[in-house]
């Protein structure tokens, strides 16, 4: 069977999303992706949803149903007429008509709140940065690309919060892959530029064999890169880590490890990861370099390729 592999990028406003996905299109090449964001589902303009007090985040100010049903067309390879939101004036302009490529992800708000909607995907990552660092990138983000001022984001924030609490973050339990970037507790500095990331992997996919990482004789816990086991929402999960400070000695096992079991992917490596291992473009416009970015960018694709095998 030839379908499109469909990969989700679910998380709050402001978590990271687009960062995230821009950045695995360009490892599967951009020609291979075709990239949808469900805020194009939204039922109210930015001024019906001022009227009627209700935030974009809650399931009745989204067309979740024709959402779902474009899911499902995408899943089959067939085309959708999809509508388009601009957050620049906050209306929606004239609907696109959209061929699924190889791949297609879907990042969004609620991508992952129906059952209909959870079955169409092949890979579910959900991102949950500490509320804090969300913060800072959504005042970030929304003062220098959307217009907004800093207390405006700050008060948004706060009038989101119980949608945020009773409709996003329940999410978390339907993923694959959870993705925390956070900051090193010593570091106050709010920059990205030294970010661990802590990743969750269910073992709902099939994930590479990481074990070998942990060295007998050596001290794992104080490594900079680290593997354990954790419950998520009271289920067990395996537990990666990857610290901002971590040695390119350190990021190559961890790609051998993969690539070993995926040989496709170190021809992506050769090509997009090395030697500027780490370096994209965030979407505020600077670019991050970073070693656990990298490398989750590089298991998530991991899974698309493994999808590939399986269901291709
Ligand atoms: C959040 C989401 C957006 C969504 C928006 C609507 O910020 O992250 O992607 O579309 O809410 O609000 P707006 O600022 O466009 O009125």
């Amino acid at each position: 069977m030839n379908r499109p592999i469909i990969l989700g990028i679910v998380g709050d406003s402001a978590a990271g999303k687009t960062t995230l996905t821009k950045g695995i299109a360009q490892v599967l090449g951009p020609e291979n992706v075709t990239l949808i964001c469900t805020d194009d589902y939204h039922r109210y303009d930015r001024q019906q949803r001022a009227e009627l007090g209700i935030t974009a985040l809650h399931p009745d100010c989204n067309y979740l149903d024709i959402m779902q049903q474009h899911l499902s067309l995408l899943r089959t390879g067939q085309a959708i007429l999809k509508p388009v939101y601009s957050h620049k004036t906050g209306t929606f302009e004239a609907p696109k008509y959209i061929k699924p490529s190889k791949f297609v992800i879907i990042e969004g708000l609620l991508g992952y709140s129906t059952r209909a909607a959870r079955d169409a995907y092949d890979v579910k990552v959900y991102l949950a940065p500490p509320e804090s660092l969300r913060a800072t990138w959504k005042v970030k983000r929304d003062t220098q690309k959307r217009g907004y001022s800093e207390e405006q984001v700050l008060a948004e924030l706060q009038k989101r919060e119980p949608d945020s609490e009773n409709f996003i973050r329940p999410q978390r339990q339907w993923s694959d892959i959870v993705v925390s970037f956070y900051p090193p507790t010593e570091d106050k500095d709010e920059s990205n530029d030294h970010l661990n990331v802590r990743l969750v992997l269910r073992p709902t996919i099939p994930h590479p064999d990481f074990t070998q990482i942990i060295q007998p004789d050596s001290n794992h816990a104080e490594s900079a890169v680290r593997l354990g086991l954790d419950r998520d929402m009271g289920k067990p999960v395996d537990v990666l880590e990857v610290d901002g400070h971590a040695t390119l000695e350190q990021v190559n096992n961890i790609e051998h490890i993969m690539c070993n079991d995926m040989p496709y992917l170190k021809n992506v490596c050769d090509r997009e990861i090395n030697p500027e291992l780490g370096t994209i473009a965030g979407t505020t416009g600077e670019t991050l370099q970073s070693y656990p970015l990298a490398l989750t960018q590089l298991i998530i694709t991991y899974h698309m390729l493994k999808a590939t095998q399986i269901y291709q």
